[in-house]
């Protein structure tokens, strides 16, 4: 039977995770965003209600992650149906969780379910990316890849989708601390230099591959000494006050390595799990002598994506 309305969860990201600029996140589902797809009598898309943490998101839909998202799906299938879409953002705007790639994950989940499943996961990527590019003004994956697919996500190519999903040591837990403060992701593009230095490039190609390598092996000794993100951390450091006391605090606690989630504030850190309450603690109290109120999360960096919740 034809489906009325469907209701998909995807969750937060991690955005380069410190040596993958662009090419490597990994989903937090601590945090995530819901969208409601419901199918209406007017054509196209709408945005008929964005709730939670929602700040002035436009409702505009091809200024909107998630209808923009909806509307490229709609565009290359084909279907002519009406869909309204209800947001719920359960991730705080500008705060370097990918709050808007969730969004727009979400949505073409949730529509793409309700019209009886026309693109297949791999698909939906790039329209999840067309949606999010609304938002950072760059068309990158990092956040959607790892929110559509779940766990720690390289994206070669995004239409077609070429994303390989890397396995993470079970030992392995990440803490996410948030400063309440809102930074702008097209900001903080903007400052970055255009050109790189080939040394910095040199040495951020082997932490990117020691990363990946590391985890395959089950080598936390490999993954501590690639953790580092030489090339772009420099760069924006300064738009996040504390940060260098917030990193020395993560790695005086333990931490296997330390940076900036996705454009920032947020700010993660990989660590055993014997180790995360030493980390998170010592991150925010970093944190709190910027006057920064911080919120702290610890999770294992899992495998979830996103995921329908409801359907009827
Ligand atoms: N890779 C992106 C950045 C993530 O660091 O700018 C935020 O969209």
């Amino acid at each position: 039977m034809a489906l009325r309305f469907a209701t998909a969860f995807a969750p937060a990201s991690i955005g380069n995770v410190a040596v993958g600029f662009d090419v490597l996140g990994q989903s937090f589902p601590v945090l995530g965003d819901r969208v409601r797809a419901e199918l209406s009598s007017l054509p196209g898309v709408r945005i008929a209600a964005i709730s939670g943490l929602a700040g002035d998101l436009p409702h505009e839909p091809e200024q909107n992650t998630a209808g923009r998202a909806v509307q490229s799906l709609l565009a290359a299938t084909g279907i002519a149906s009406g869909i309204a879409l209800a947001i719920e953002k359960g991730i705080p705007l500008g705060s370097g969780l990918g709050g808007s790639a969730a969004s727009a994950v979400a949505a073409v989940v949730a529509a793409n379910e309700l019209l009886g499943r026309p693109c297949s996961r791999a698909e939906l990527l790039a329209h999840a990316v067309a949606g999010e590019t609304v938002a950072s003004g760059s068309r990158h994956a990092d956040n959607v890849a790892p929110a559509l697919f779940g766990g720690l996500v390289v994206t070669v190519g995004i239409d077609p989708a070429q994303v390989q999903r890397i396995p993470v040591p079970p030992a392995v837990r990440c803490v996410v601390v948030h400063p309440k403060m809102f930074l702008s992701t097209r900001e903080a593009r903007r400052i970055l230099r255009p050109e790189v230095r080939l040394e910095d490039a040199i040495r951020q190609l082997a932490n990117l591959a020691g990363l990946i390598a590391g985890c395959h092996a089950n080598d936390l000794g490999l993954i501590r000494a690639s953790l580092e993100d030489v090339m772009i951390e420099p760069q924006r450091a300064g738009l996040i006050p504390g940060f260098a006391e917030v990193k020395a605090a993560a790695l005086a606690g333990g931490a296997l390595g330390c940076s900036i989630s996705g454009a920032g504030p947020s700010v993660f850190a990989w660590c055993e799990e014997a180790m995360a309450p030493a980390v998170s603690d010592g991150m925010t109290a970093a944190f709190a002598r910027y006057a920064l109120d911080a919120t702290a999360h610890v999770a294992p960096v899992g495998d979830d994506g996103a995921h329908i919740l409801d359907r009827g």
